[in-house]
């Protein structure tokens, strides 16, 4: 598993380094989406559809767990923060998202083992306001993206 390591200062180039996710993506990665409150899942989440060519509003899922995007590839945003038990999850229907849709799910990390296993996870530690630790870890692409420059 390849995982690397890169600092984003502000919020451009977190939209940057999403730009480049979004290139990777074939339509059928797990991907988990972890840190702290207010990190930056949603705001990644949201820069991955623009990316992608989704032109309208992404909602956060916070309170309304899954929402479902027709992107160049579709995607599955969801957010576990507010589910209660990991069983909800058989609930949920996700089976018919497997293989076709790309999946971003917050909060993933309170409940894996109720969910596929990821092909990527992507940690964000606040470092400052603005500033950014994201940790990828999975798909061997992530290998490429560590030569853009992203600010150090
Ligand atoms: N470099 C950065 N990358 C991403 N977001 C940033 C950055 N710098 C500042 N921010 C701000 O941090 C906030 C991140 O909020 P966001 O909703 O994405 O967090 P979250 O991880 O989804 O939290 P939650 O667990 O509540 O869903 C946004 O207001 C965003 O503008
Ligand atoms: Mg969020």
């Amino acid at each position: 598993m390849e995982k690397i390591e890169i600092r984003v200062k502000n919020q451009e180039q977190t939209a940057l380094l999403a730009s480049k996710i979004a290139e990777k993506l074939e339509g059928n990665e797990i991907i988990f989406l972890q840190g702290q409150l207010g990190a930056g899942k949603t705001f990644l989440a949201r820069s991955i559809l623009k990316a992608l060519g989704y032109e309208e509003e992404v909602v956060s899922p916070t309170f309304i767990l899954q929402c479902e995007y027709r992107a160049r590839v579709p995607v599955l945003h969801l957010d576990l923060y507010r589910l209660e038990y990991g069983e909800e999850i058989d609930d949920l229907g996700l089976e018919e998202y497997l293989d076709r849709y790309v999946w971003l799910v917050e909060w993933a990390d309170r409940f894996p083992g109720q969910l596929p296993p990821p092909d990527l996870i992507i940690s964000f530690f606040i470092e400052g306001e603005k500033e950014r630790k994201i940790v990828m870890e999975g798909k061997s692409w992530v290998r490429s993206l560590k030569n853009n420059d992203f600010g150090d």
